[in-house]
Order: C-alpha cells, then structure tokens, then sequence
C-alpha cells in the first residue's frame, strides 16, 4: 500500500475532559462546567462532530463520570460511534486511555483539549491538512504578546527567546498515528502530546492557531468564552 493509499484511512479524535479543573474550582470537572448552559464538552463535541474525515471519537471522562446518563451530561451530544473512557491521574494517562479506544485503523490522530471548547472547526482542518501532506506532528500557535523570560530554580533570569520566534500553542494537536502511539509508549508525561513526538526526534510543525482555541482555565477565561458566544461568528448565521 503506498503512502496515499494509507493517508485515506481516516482521523481519529480523541477528547480529553478528565482533568478535576483545579483553577477553575467550580465545583465539578472543569469539562463539564455550563458556558451558555451547556458543559463545555459539549460545545467541544459539537465542533469535533462536524470535523471533515472523523471516523472515530475517544472522549476521556473523570472515572466517576463514565455514565453518559447521569445529570452532568445533560446538554452533550456525543458524535456518533463516540466511545467514553476514564481517565488517568495525569493528561498524559488520558491521552493514552483515549488512544487505546480508538478506532486502531486511524493514519491521522487529533487530540483536542476539552477546556478548548471554542475552537473552530478550520483549525482542525488546517491540522489534518498539515498532516495529510506530509508533517509527523502539527500543533496550532498564535503569537505570544507577552516578552518571556527563562528562569533558574531562584528567579534569575537565564535568557530573553526573542519574540518573534516564540508561539502559543493549542489543540487540536495532530500526528500520524504511528508517531503519537510511539511517543506515550516512551511512557514520559508531558503537559502537550508534541512535546513527546518532539522528543522521538520527529519534526513538529506549527500552523495558524485561533484566539478562539484559548483553553478555560480560571474564572475570567470561563467569562471571556461567555463573551466570545454572545458575538456573532463572522459569515455564520446570525
Ligand atoms: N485532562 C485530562 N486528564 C487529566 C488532566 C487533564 O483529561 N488527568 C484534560 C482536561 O480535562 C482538559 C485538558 O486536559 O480538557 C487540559 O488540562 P487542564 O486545562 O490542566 O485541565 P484540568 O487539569 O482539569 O484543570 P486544572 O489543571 O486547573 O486542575
Ligand atoms: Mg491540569
């Protein structure tokens, strides 16, 4: 089979919504805290479901959460043929429990932070795409506003990166699958997936990001994304 042949096999999705959302401290997990009245899985889903060449979805939940019955998933459709894991302690074990439910014939695999939950759906087409032609690793970036400063374990400073060469990144991050599975079996945690096909030696290629994909963390991120629904998204319907 050539490499054309193999690039027809379809994505895999995997949703990672078992962290307990610490910094957010709503009370419950953090993805299954209502923005506009809905969790914010569900919004995440929503775009995940509509991603052109998704033919299999892994959604990772808190271990207590797995029964999509219960009052918490109220408000989340699960795209079809999605299956729900639990978690691990660590994203890193959710990824990999999320890996292990997907659909094993995958030549590309996304994984996508919940907390991302307004991501557009171009991002994840821009992700395949880059895949699709070629790249081992490729994660969405914007450029950083902020001039940032490398520390020692007392503060001092260490270096100035120069601006220009630094982005954010986000999710959806997107791998051939062979690469992502390589890089959980080294078994090392990572707070990004490329950070470990970075680690293989593969080459991770960013593409444009989207202010849209910044990740719910704290109180005012979860007001900002409130504010971000209440605009009307440019072309779509009013
Ligand atoms: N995540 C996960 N399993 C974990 C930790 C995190 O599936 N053990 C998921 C979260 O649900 C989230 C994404 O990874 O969608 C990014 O993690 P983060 O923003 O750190 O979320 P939490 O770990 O839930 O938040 P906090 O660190 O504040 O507790
Ligand atoms: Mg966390």
């Amino acid at each position: 089979m050539t490499d054309a042949h193999a690039a027809s096999r379809g994505v895999g999705v995997v949703v990672v919504a078992a962290g307990s959302g610490a910094r957010l401290g709503a009370g419950v997990p953090k993805a299954f805290v209502a923005l506009a009245g809905r969790p914010l899985l569900g919004h995440a889903l929503d775009t995940v479901a509509v991603v052109p060449g998704v033919v299999s979805v892994a959604v990772v939940v808190p271990a207590d959460l797995l029964d999509t019955t219960g009052p918490l998933w109220s408000g989340v459709s699960l795209p079809s043929g999605a299956v729900v894991v639990a978690g691990g302690a660590e994203r890193t074990a959710s990824v990999a429990a999320g890996l292990a439910a997907l659909d094993p014939s995958c030549d590309v695999v996304l994984v996508h932070d919940a907390a991302r939950c307004l991501t557009p759906v171009d991002v994840f087409e821009r992700v395949v795409a880059a895949v699709r032609s070629g790249a081992a690793g490729v994660v969405p970036g914007v450029p950083v506003v902020d001039t940032v400063k490398v520390v020692d374990a007392a503060g001092v400073v260490t270096s100035t990166p120069p601006r220009g060469s630094l982005r954010a990144v986000q999710t959806p991050q997107g791998f051939r699958s062979e690469v992502l599975l390589d890089a959980h079996a080294s078994g090392v945690a990572a707070t990004d997936d490329a950070a470990l096909v970075e680690a293989l030696g593969h080459d991770v290629l960013v593409v444009e990001g989207d202010a849209r994909a910044h990740k719910v963390t704290t109180a005012d991120d979860l007001a900002h994304a409130e504010r971000l629904l209440a605009v009307p998204t440019p072309g779509g319907a009013s």
